[in-house]
């Protein structure tokens, strides 16, 4: 019997307080018209002193659970893709794992930045393909707030906290239709973030905050989500026009423009949140798509494509019948 992984609840959770572009541009030489025209972002969320990325799955998990009408010890498997966990260890999934009080379950982290959710989506179609789980949670969840030089405006304008989930069940139904996910580690000096705990002689100067050269971030981005398109398409032997929903990684409106002209899609037909959330790495997918979901532009037969780029270089798309 082939089963499909087909989602049975979605969830998300943003933190309460606003941070505006006017706000950032009284600390770092920048503007709320730079921003915009550059990047497409006008506020980002960020977390309290007392969230971290556990708490913040935990209200975004519950939201999937009761949306998918799920007792949690039906639960398999939790995955959490953050870049910004709670604590090296216990894993995020862990600690989530414990908040939701589930016993029977396996929970374990992936991270693989801006792509983790659809990294972490593509492991829970593995195993739900396989018979292994039944039912997956699925999470990104980020607080880059804490991650952030706020007093360099090259990144601190772009990024905000919050969490995003989807419950999974194995189903005849069909559900996720493939996943494709990639990276190239020759890239780390463009996009990285340094652990100070882990650092040798020669990198212990820096300070444990995000690095980007983001021009160049942009370039690859652009061609590389170009290409994830073609690949998902013809692996479904699908075209352009079948796809109802883009659901992009929320990095750059001019990011999310060139893919939506890839394919041939009207700004409408993709899923925006970055105007209020910036970028939320690993949660912004799953933010957008549950945003859609509960507000029906998404609805029950609509093919959907989430994609995203991020650190590494990883990329990867999930295509979804929903
Ligand atoms: O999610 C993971 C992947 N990350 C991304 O996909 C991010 C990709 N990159 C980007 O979104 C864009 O590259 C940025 C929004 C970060 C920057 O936009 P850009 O159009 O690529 O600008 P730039 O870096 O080429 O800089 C152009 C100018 C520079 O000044 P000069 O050298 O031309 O005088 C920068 O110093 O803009 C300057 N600049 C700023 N000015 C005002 C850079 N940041 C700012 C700022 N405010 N915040």
């Amino acid at each position: 019997m082939t089963f499909y992984s087909r989602v049975i609840g979605t969830g998300g959770y943003l933190p309460e307080e606003v941070r505006t572009n006017e706000q950032i541009s009284q600390t770092v030489d920048t503007s709320d018209s730079w921003i915009y025209e550059r990047t497409g972002i006008k506020s980002r969320r960020i977390a309290g002193p007392n969230e971290t990325a556990s708490s913040m799955a935990e209200i975004a998990a519950r939201q999937a659970i009761e949306a998918g009408a799920c007792d949690p010890e039906e639960i398999d498997l939790i995955i959490v893709a953050t870049g910004t966990p709670d604590r090296i260890y216990p894993s995020t999934g862990c600690l989530l794992q414990q908040r939701l009080r589930i016993k029977n379950c396996v929970a374990f982290d992936i991270q693989a930045a801006c792509s983790g959710s659809i990294f972490a989506l593509s492991i829970a179609d593995q195993y739900i393909k396989s018979g292994i789980a039944k039912k997956v949670l699925v999470i990104g969840s980020e607080i880059c707030s804490r991650v952030v030089d706020w007093t360099d405006r090259g990144t601190c304008i772009l990024f905000g906290d919050g969490a995003g989930a989807v419950l999974l069940s194995a189903s005849d139904e069909m559900g996720i239709l493939s996943t494709h996910i990639h990276s190239d580690g020759e890239y780390e000096s463009l996009l990285y973030c340094p652990n100070p705990q882990a650092a040798t002689e020669a990198n212990k100067q820096e300070a444990g905050y995000i690095n980007m050269r983001g021009n160049e971030v942009f370039k690859v981005a652009v061609n590389t989500l170009g290409r994830i398109v073609d690949e998902t398409l013809a692996a479904n032997n699908m075209d352009k026009s079948e796809v109802d929903w883009l659901v992009p990684h929320q990095a750059n409106t001019r990011i999310i423009e060139a893919t939506a002209k890839k394919l041939k899609m009207s700004m409408d037909q993709v899923v925006m949140t970055l105007e209020n959330q910036g970028n939320t790495s690993s949660a912004s997918v799953l933010l957008a798509f549950n945003e859609a979901v509960r507000d029906k532009r998404i609805q029950r037969g609509h093919v959907v494509l989430l994609e995203a780029f991020g650190a590494g270089f990883t990329w990867g798309s999930a295509l979804i019948k929903y």
